[in-house]
């Protein structure tokens, strides 16, 4: 069984993650979305049970993925999980530098674990988990860049918080 694991801080997954998400979904057996407890942003708005939530509510259609939170070093996890793919998304060429260092040192540390790449769809390569956090604060509307399930919780979460 050929297993993919897709990491990310998904603080929270936006409708890009998801589009990701799917695509491998029909490429691999199975998929693993991994959810970093901790990275080095380190200020993360929703708690990683909370992020981890997110993504199961918006996944629910898809049958051969699941979602675990993980910690340490990524190459740990995904030898654990029994795959050797990471998947990661490029959305735009500034990507790049950061992916590309990423995977290199993943490789450095065990050769026998490749990154692929997949890119977005188009309407969601301007996408990302803080401009959405942004807009949402100010009251904006985000309706086209999260996932429907989890819309009006993420919404009520930056409400109390601002809130608070
Ligand atoms: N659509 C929309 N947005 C996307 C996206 C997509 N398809 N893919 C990435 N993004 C955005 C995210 O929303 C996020 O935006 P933000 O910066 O505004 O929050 C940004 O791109 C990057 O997020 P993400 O893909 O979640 O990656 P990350 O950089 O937060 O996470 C880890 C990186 C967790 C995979 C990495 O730090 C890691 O492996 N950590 C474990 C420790 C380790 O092994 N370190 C050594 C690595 S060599």
């Amino acid at each position: 069984m050929k297993k993919a694991i897709y990491p990310g801080s998904f603080d929270p997954i936006t409708n890009g993650h998801l589009d990701i998400i799917e695509r491998t979904s029909k490429i691999f057996d199975h998929v693993t979305v991994a959810v970093a407890i901790n990275n080095k942003k380190n200020k993360f708005l929703f708690s990683d049970i909370k992020r981890k939530k997110f993504i199961e509510q918006s996944i629910k259609h898809l049958k051969n993925v699941d979602v675990k939170l993980f910690d340490g070093l990524l190459i740990n996890f995904v030898i654990a999980e029994k795959s050797n793919i990471i998947i990661r998304g490029l959305r735009v060429l500034s990507d790049f530098e950061y992916e590309f260092r990423m995977a290199l040192m993943n490789r450095n540390m065990n050769e026998a674990i490749t990154t692929l790449f997949m890119m977005p769809h188009e309407n969601y390569t301007h996408v990302s988990s803080s401009i959405i956090k942004e807009i949402a604060t100010l009251n904006g509307k985000i309706d086209n860049y999260v996932p429907k399930e989890i819309l009006n919780e993420i919404i009520e979460c930056i409400n109390d918080i601002k809130s608070s």
